[in-house]
Parts: structure tokens; C-alpha cells; sequence
């Protein structure tokens, strides 16, 4: 009976279908209808009843699963092995696992996905919240032919696409916090943490693990202030679009190609600082620099072709590299 009300549902998403149409259709009481709507409520399908009018699905769930994925990749390469896990402790450290686990690097461009963390890793040994069905949790493996002291540029490039892609499925328009946050109205909706096994001028391999908040309604209370999500954005525009996270991997891994294989070509950032800097929320702005050496505010002018941040202060330019320091705005978190 569920599948049956749903299937009338979902062919009718623009309107109501009355109780009474759907007890006559299947020949099965008020009540049985109601018990299948709570059933699908329960399942995770949001759907409006009013009064005199019946039932709308206004959303469907985002499940997240091995062939949704696959079923969304247009890659050339990246990507093209998927590895999915409803629960695994960190996408990173899987990913570093599969690194470890054979010397042939036949598991460059894999990408490790999960619908939930147990022990999420953030930037600087904070933990990053991962609860099921709420978040986009992956990570992308490779090895790419670079010094090492080139690596964190890597973080900047993933920053980029992450920005794309949430654009070409949402339409909204993040902004990066240098060196690479995501966020927008001055929260955060994306972390991205790059790790790296590497000899002096070799690099075994890069783990760029991303976390994006697509669905969280509410944060651990730390973050509570400076966190949010795209469904809480795509709020207060008054939409009420739904999205799909396998869609919105697509879209971001695609950016990541392009973008990656643009930074290649140069080892730096020479060809895709401006399109950065163009993507940057500190750009112009006042900001604090945290420099264990010593605090100082300054104006942010944007990156170099190396992604260092560029900041004026009487008159003299300092450049930031994001290993030793971090920034934030003057009168907030951006
Ligand atoms: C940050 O602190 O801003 C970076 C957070 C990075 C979180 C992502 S979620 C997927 C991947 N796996 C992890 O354990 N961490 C990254």
C-alpha cells in the first residue's frame, strides 16, 4: 500500500491528492491510508496534509548509495572507482588505507564516499560531525607527479570546484574563506582537509577529504554560530528544492578534474588564481591574522600563484602561507 500511495504521489507532486481518491483507488480504508502515510513519513518522504484537500510529497528522501553515485559521474577518469560505505570511521583515513594496502597506484582517482563518520577528521585535530543522511563525507585519492611543497595547493583547487559545483546544483553562490572553507551569509558549509604521505621530493600519496553540510538542520553548539547548511540557505530564500548529494559529488568531481588537471599543466596556480580570487569572501576585506609570531589585522588583496594570501598592512604587502597561519575576519568568523 505504501509503494502504491507513493507512486500516485509522486505522479501528482505539483498538487493534492485527496484521502478519499486514494481509499477509492486501492479499495482500503481512511485509516490504512493514514497508516501509509506515517509509514512514508517515518521512511523519511516529507509530506503536507491539509484539510479538504489531502496529501502533497513535497520531498524524497536523499539516499545515498553505491549506484546512485556511479549514476551520477560524467568524469573522464576521476572517480570512475567509487567506494561506498554507509558507516566507516573517517572517508580519509580510508583512503589512505586503500593508499597503504598495494604498491601499485592502480587507486589513483578513487573516490571513497560515506554516508556517515564515526570519527570525521577536521583541520588542526578537531573532529568534524558527521551524522547519516545529513552530509556529503568523501574523499579523493591520488597521486599526482608534483614536489610535495606543492601539495596544499591541492586544498585551494578542491575549494574551487566545491564552490562550482554547489553553484550548478543549487544555484546559490558560495564564496572561500582563504585557504579553503566554504561558505556563505557568513557561516560555513564546507571543510576540506588534504593529507599526505610523502618522501622528501616524492609524493606517495594525496587523500583530499571533504565534508559538505547538506541537510543539517542544527550543529554541535560550537559550531552552532558559524555553521550551516544548504538546505538552511536554500531556506531563507524561501525554496524549497531538495538535494541530492550523489547529484551534487558529480557536479563537484567534474569541477576537480578540470581544475586539477589545469593545475598540472603549471604546478602552481598561475592559470586559476584569478577565477580563485574572484570566488574569495575576504577579497578587499579587513582580517585578523593569527600568527603565532604574533597577531596583526590587515586588508586581504587575495592569493598568489603559489595560494598564499596577500595582506596589506601601512603600506607593506605580507604573504600567508596556509600551513602556519589562519585568518578570520576582523568582525567575525569571514
Ligand atoms: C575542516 O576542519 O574544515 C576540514 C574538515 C574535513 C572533513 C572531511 S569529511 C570527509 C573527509 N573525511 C574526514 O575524516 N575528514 C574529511
Amino acid at each position: 500500500m505504501k509503494t502504491k500511495i507513493l507512486q500516485v504521489l509522486r505522479q501528482n507532486q505539483e498538487t493534492y491528492v485527496s484521502g478519499q481518491e486514494l481509499c477509492e483507488k486501492f479499495g482500503v480504508s481512511r485509516t490504512a491510508v493514514w497508516k501509509a502515510i506515517k509509514q512514508l513519513k517515518e521512511a523519511g518522504y516529507e509530506i503536507k496534509a491539509v484539510q479538504n484537500r489531502g496529501y502533497r510529497l513535497i520531498t524524497v528522501p536523499d539516499i545515498l548509495s553505491q549506484s546512485e553515485i556511479v549514476s551520477q559521474l560524467h568524469t573522464k577518469w576521476l572517480g570512475h572507482n567509487i567506494r561506498y560505505f554507509e558507516v566507516v570511521d573517517s572517508t580519509n583515513a580510508q583512503a589512505k588505507r586503500i593508499a597503504e594496502s598495494t604498491d601499485r597506484a592502480d587507486w589513483h582517482g578513487t573516490v571513497v564516499v560515506a554516508d556517515t563518520q564515526t570519527a570525521g577528521r577536521g583541520r588542526r585535530g578537531r573532529t568534524w560531525s558527521s551524522p547519516c543522511g545529513t552530509g556529503l563525507f568523501f574523499s579523493i585519492l591520488i597521486k599526482p607527479e608534483i614536489e610535495p611543497g606543492n601539495a596544499s595547493m591541492l586544498t585551494l583547487v578542491k575549494g574551487m570546484a566545491t564552490v562550482k559545483g554547489i553553484a550548478e546544483v543549487t544555484g546559490m553562490q558560495p564564496q572561500i574563506k582563504w585557504p579553503n572553507d566554504v561558505v556563505i551569509n557568513g557561516r560555513k558549509m564546507v571543510g576540506i582537509l588534504t593529507e599526505m604521505s610523502a618522501q622528501i621530493d616524492y609524493v606517495n600519496h594525496i587523500v583530499v577529504g571533504t565534508g559538505i553540510n547538506v541537510h543539517q538542520e542544527e550543529f554541535p553548539e560550537e559550531i552552532a554560530q558559524t555553521a550551516t547548511s544548504l538546505k538552511l540557505e536554500l531556506q531563507r530564500q524561501g525554496k524549497e528544492e531538495q538535494i541530492s548529494r550523489a547529484q551534487l559529488l558529480g557536479a563537484v568531481l567534474t569541477h576537480f578534474e578540470r581544475y586539477y588537471e589545469i593545475f598540472l599543466k603549471t604546478q602552481d596556480l598561475s592559470a586559476l588564481m584569478e577565477e580563485y580570487n574572484d570566488m574569495l569572501v575576504n577579497c578587499g576585506r579587513s582580517v585578523r591574522v593569527l600568527d603565532p609570531l604574533g597577531e596583526y589585522e590587515g586588508t586581504a588583496l587575495g592569493i598568489d600563484e603559489r595560494g598564499q594570501l596577500l595582506v596589506e598592512r601601512d603600506g607593506e604587502i605580507s604573504k600567508i602561507s596556509s600551513g602556519e597561519v589562519s585568518v578570520r575576519g576582523v568582525y567575525g568568523y569571514v
